[in-house]
């Protein structure tokens, strides 16, 4: 064993004998409110906003807290490894980073810069349709580490069908299929600002560098910008789409598909049935339905329904190395991590997103072994408590 996750904190006590201290908080919870502070209103409203009142975001923060780990003792935990298989490929850690559109808001390292940080640790990165690089580019600053597509299923086919090959040719191995987004949401504080970056051509890269949409065109896209963002937003999404369409997905795509933004067993059933590989337990960080269930009180049904058949992935809520075991501990194979690796972005660029990663996963191996586990897969539910209310 080479090392664990958990020596990033001998390396931080280490750099203190030089006076050093981290940049950022250690303590991941604590990123939302400094970058707050540090985005204007726009993108801070844009990230850190909900649906509606933002009733599900805190649901779902709230569900992971009411599970309480109870750690075990005098197991051999010694020599650990956080190796899973997802998606038929072996990830260092049961982590990815969650796609997540328009990092340019955030830092003008934007995609690139996440993509790196995560390359570097052997962490998936997921590409958002709507990131603000074109894939061919995140692809390239990745070399060949591993990436997967997120795909906002575009109303036009030809545009739908150029995604998939542009993706496949530049190294994506899993296609991340959206569901929960056929239409945006309710979101008061984007609304409040009127702030939405797409109609300003931003977290549009991927469709204008597309030779499908841009046939759509009248007039190139510097020409007539306005036009080639009336011309997305016009097929951005599809609410038409049913069960059957994901025939088309699987015509076109040859590698794993998962299909995100899955809460309820019954549409899980149907995702297995249709011969996908996976599906992510998500409500989109609770942006999309307010009032919705939690992901975390979600998950145990998903993967009692499923998680024989294909691999169960979480997100929504997660924040910490405890955060994750419990997702573990509730039926999940990996987690994707979100919001958090956001801040870290805004924050500090590439090294901000490494920092997150890093800590991030040394808490998890910490929390593994402290509750007695030398890996991933000895966790189950009766690591797990409900707290009394
Ligand atoms: C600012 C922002 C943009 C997002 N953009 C996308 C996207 O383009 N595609 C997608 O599938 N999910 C998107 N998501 C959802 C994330 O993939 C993930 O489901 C969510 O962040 C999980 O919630 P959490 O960050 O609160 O843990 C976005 C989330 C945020 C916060």
């Amino acid at each position: 064993m080479a090392g664990h996750w958990a020596d990033f904190q001998y390396e931080i006590y280490l750099n203190g004998m030089t006076g050093a201290v981290p940049r950022l908080p250690t303590d991941l919870t604590r990123l939302e409110q400094l970058t707050e502070q540090r985005l204007g209103p726009g993108p801070i409203g844009y990230v850190a906003g909900s649906a509606g009142d933002g009733s599900t975001a805190r649901a779902n923060r709230a569900a992971l807290d009411r599970h309480r780990i109870v750690p075990r003792m005098l197991r051999d935990v010694h020599e650990r490894d956080l190796s899973v298989r997802v998606l038929g490929r072996e990830l260092p850690a049961p982590l990815a980073l969650a796609p997540v559109g328009v990092l340019s808001i955030m830092h003008p390292g934007a995609e690139p810069a996440a993509a790196r940080a995560a390359a570097a640790r052997g962490v998936p990165f997921v590409l958002s349709s709507a990131s603000s690089t074109p894939m061919e580019e995140v692809a390239e600053a990745m070399g060949g580490a591993e990436r997967w597509f997120q795909l906002y299923w575009p109303k036009d086919v030809e545009v739908a069908r150029s995604f998939l090959a542009r993706a496949r040719a530049a190294g994506y191995t899993a296609l991340v299929v959206t569901l929960d987004t056929p239409l945006l949401s309710w979101r008061p504080r984007d609304l409040d600002q009127a702030y939405l970056p797409f109609l300003h051509g931003v977290g549009t890269a991927n469709y204008f560098t597309d030779p499908a949409f841009r046939a759509g065109l009248a007039k190139p896209v510097h020409e007539d910008p306005n036009a080639a963002v009336m011309h997305f937003v016009g097929m951005f999404s599809d609410p038409a789409k049913t069960w059957p369409d994901l025939a088309f997905l699987r015509e076109n795509w040859d590698g794993p598909i998962v299909l995100k933004g899955i809460l309820h067993p019954d549409d899980a059933r149907l995702a297995a049935d249709a011969g996908m590989d996976g599906v992510v337990v998500s409500n989109h960080g609770g942006r999309q339905v307010a009032g919705s269930v939690a992901a975390a009180d979600a998950l145990p049904r998903v993967a009692e329904a499923v998680g024989d058949r294909l691999d169960v992935l979480f997100d929504s809520g997660v924040r910490t190395g405890d955060d994750v075991f419990k997702a573990l501990a509730l039926g999940a194979r990996a987690v994707l991590l979100g919001r958090p690796y956001v801040y870290g972005l805004a924050l500090d660029g590439e090294a901000g997103v490494d920092h997150v990663v890093r800590c991030l996963l040394a808490e998890l191996d910490l929390t593994l072994a402290l509750s007695g586990h030398a890996g991933p897969g000895t966790v189950g539910p009766g690591d797990l408590v409900t707290a009394p209310a």
